[in-house]
């Protein structure tokens, strides 16, 4: 699977020290191996103790992607992680919550210098078009009014050169737009720093108040969009999120908010 030398271990240790103060905020613990992080913390749910559960693996067998689809990485060049984040009681259903995720791993990459970084409804992070980063959000069944999710989030750092990767059409990494990637725990830490900030904010004010954030790196604003896989394809002209996180589409007769889908760019006829 990986055409690079076997990594070294993963420094939980060089993680804490860059989250400086916010470090007990998380529990961090790292596998060699495990079929998928997002799976791990969905049937082995830690025990509500306070902190963010952050799982990161070296290697992923069986890496899940949105809408069914695999995610692949490659051990020590892609960063692939999941975080229990629990909400308090009363806080907004958590539906603007994968674009909140989008917008942490934007401004992160923005902070480290990444040029080019927009994002695609609901969650996909692209630099120049191309994409670089993948989020895949699952709820935790029974939660009540508590909600909990696993944020999976997966990062190319440095793909292979031959790389092929079917589903992950049209790739980029950090190694081709920085010159030389950064570690794995500094993005690690760096992602974390990041979403404790925004997702702060979300549990306070929704997604209302990152919504302007949202919308000034929307990679499809003002543009001709088609909706596909839910059901009939809605066309129609790109005008960003609703202040829930619904996507907003003109279409011939109306605005129609749309919440599940794949969007992709319609060649103008
Ligand atoms: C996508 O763009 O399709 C979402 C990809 C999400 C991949 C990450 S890697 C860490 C976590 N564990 C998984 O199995 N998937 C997510």
């Amino acid at each position: 699977m990986s055409s690079f030398p076997a990594p070294p271990p993963f420094d939980l240790t060089a993680v804490s020290t860059a989250l400086g103060p916010l470090a007990s905020a998380f529990s961090l613990r790292w596998l060699e191996t495990c079929a998928s992080t997002n799976a791990e913390l969905m049937t082995h749910t830690p025990a509500d103790d306070g902190q963010v559960h952050v799982l990161i693996a070296g290697a992923q067998t069986a890496g899940r992607g949105r809408r069914g689809r695999q995610w692949q990485s490659w051990p020590g060049h892609s960063l692939t992680f999941s975080a229990l984040w629990r909400f308090d009681p009363g806080v907004p259903a958590p539906a603007g919550l994968s674009l909140v995720v989008g917008l942490a791993l934007a401004i992160t990459l923005e902070k480290l210098g990444v040029h080019g970084v927009q994002l695609k409804w609901p969650n996909d992070v692209l630099v120049h078009g191309r994409k670089l980063a993948g989020i895949l959000i699952e709820l935790l069944p029974g939660r009540g009014p508590t909600p909990a999710a696993v944020i999976g989030i997966g990062i190319n750092l440095q793909l292979p050169p031959d790389v092929s990767i079917p589903e992950q059409a049209g790739v980029t990494d950090l190694a081709a737009e920085l010159g030389t990637p950064p570690r794995q725990e500094t993005m690690l830490a760096a992602v974390l720093g990041e979403l404790h900030k925004l997702l702060d904010t979300y549990a306070a004010a929704g997604f209302d108040a990152l919504r302007g954030a949202w919308q000034q790196r929307n990679a499809f604003a003002g543009l001709p969009v088609r909706i596909s896989g839910e059901g009939k394809d809605i066309t129609g002209i790109c005008l960003g999120a609703d202040e829930d996180g619904a996507l907003l589409i003109r279409t011939d007769h109306e605005v129609s908010r749309i919440l599940s889908g794949e969007v992709s760019l319609r060649p103008v006829t």
